[in-house]
C-alpha cells in the first residue's frame, strides 16, 4: 500500500501530477522492494531429462533465488526429490499435467499465494515417442490423427496455456530480483519445427507441434510488446541432448554431436541470463544462433 504525507496530498489535487506522482511512487515502491533476490523461476516438464537439469543448474549457479519445479508425478520424481532434500528452502515441487488446464490453474494460484511474481518461465516438457502410443512417422502412410493430436496437445497447447496463467505473475515480477531487464519465457522447441530447416521430411507429429509452438509464442511476444509488458518470450533448441526422448534415434547422430544435458543447459542458461527486451519473439539454437522459421 503506498502512504501518501499530507504535503503531498495537497499538489495530488491536480490529476495530472497526482498521476505522475503515483507512478514514480509505484516504480520506487516495486524497486525498494525487491522481495527474492535471486527471482523466482518456474521450470515446467522437471521430472527428468532437460527440466531436471535446468532445476539443478538454477539452483547451484546462484546461491540465492527460489526454483519453482512442476511435474506430472512429483512422488515418483527422483531426481527432484534428491535435490529438494538438497536446497529444501528454495525448491518447491508442484504438480502439474500440461494436458489438465486445471493443474495449470491450481499451480498459479499456489505461485500467487507463496511467491506473488515470477521471473522466468521455462517450458521445458515435450514428447516425442511413447511406446504402444506415439511413434515418430517415417512416411505419410503412417500419420494418424491420434498422434498428431497428442503431439499438438502436450507440445504447443500446454506451453501456451502455462504462459497464458503465469502471465499476471511474470508482469508482476519482471526483471525485479534479477540481473535482466525483463522476465523471460522460454519454450523449449526443436530444430525439426522450423518449416524452412525442413530438408529431411519425417516426423510430421513432432515437427508440426513444434512448429505450432513456435507460431503461438512468436504471438504472444507481440502481444507482450505491444502492451509493454516486461515480460519477453524466446524459443530455444537444445541441440542433440542424451536424454529419454533422443534415446531410441542416437544411433544416426553424428560423432560430437550428441550432447549431454550439463552441457546444453549450461549453454541456454547463458542464452536466457543475457535475454533482452530485443531478443523477444526468436528462436535461437543452444549456441546463440538464431534458426529461420
Ligand atoms: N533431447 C533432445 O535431443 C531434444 C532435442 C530438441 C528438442 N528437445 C526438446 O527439449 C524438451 C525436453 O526434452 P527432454 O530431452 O528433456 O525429454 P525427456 O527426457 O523425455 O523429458 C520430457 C519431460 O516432459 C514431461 N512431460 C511429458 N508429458 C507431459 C505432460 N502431459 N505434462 C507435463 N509434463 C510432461 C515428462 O514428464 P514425465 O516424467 O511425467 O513423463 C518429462 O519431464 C522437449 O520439449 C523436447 O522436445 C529435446
Amino acid at each position: 500500500m503506498l502512504l501518501f504525507p499530507v504535503s503531498q496530498r495537497a499538489f495530488m489535487a491536480t490529476p495530472a501530477l497526482a498521476f505522475r506522482f503515483i507512478r514514480r511512487a509505484a516504480a520506487f515502491s516495486s524497486s525498494a522492494s525487491v522481495k527474492w533476490e535471486g527471482g523466482v523461476s518456474l521450470v515446467q516438464g522437471a521430472s527428468r531429462g532437460i527440466g531436471l537439469e535446468f532445476v539443478k543448474q538454477l539452483l547451484e549457479r546462484n546461491d540465492k533465488g527460489q526454483v519453482i519445479a512442476t511435474c506430472r508425478n512429483p512422488n515418483g520424481a527422483t531426481g527432484l526429490l534428491d535435490l529438494k532434500n538438497k536446497f529444501a528452502e528454495r525448491l518447491d515441487i508442484l504438480q502439474l499435467d500440461l494436458t489438465v488446464e486445471s493443474t495449470i490453474e491450481a499451480s498459479a494460484k499456489s505461485i500467487r499465494e507463496r511467491y506473488g511474481s515470477l521471473n522466468l518461465l521455462i517450458n521445458a516438457s515435450g514428447i516425442l515417442s511413447i511406446p504402444n502410443v506415439l511413434q515418430p512417422e517415417t512416411t505419410l502412410n503412417k500419420v494418424e490423427k491420434s498422434s498428431l493430436m497428442l503431439a499438438y496437445e502436450v507440445n504447443a497447447v500446454g506451453p501456451i496455456l502455462m504462459i497464458k496463467h503465469m502471465w499476471p505473475l511474470l508482469k508482476v515480477g519482471g526483471g525485479i530480483g534479477t540481473e535482466r531487464d525483463v522476465a523471460v519465457v522460454v519454450s523449449l522447441s526443436a530444430r525439426v519445427g522450423s518449416i524452412g530447416d525442413n530438408r529431411l521430411g519425417g516426423w510430421h507429429a513432432y515437427r508440426a507441434s513444434k512448429t505450432a509452438l513456435n507460431q503461438l509464442t512468436k504471438t504472444v511476444s507481440v502481444e507482450f510488446a505491444r502492451k509493454k509488458d516486461p515480460v519477453i518470450c524466446i524459443l530455444l533448441h537444445p541441440g542433440t541432448v542424451d536424454t529419454d526422448l533422443s534415446r531410441p534415434f542416437q544411433r544416426n547422430v553424428p560423432e560430437g554431436k550428441l550432447f549431454t544435458k550439463e552441457f546444453s543447459v549450461q549453454k541456454l542458461l547463458n542464452i536466457i541470463n543475457n535475454a533482452k527486451s530485443h531478443d523477444n519473439g526468436k528462436f535461437f539454437a543452444w549456441d546463440g544462433q538464431e534458426i529461420p522459421w
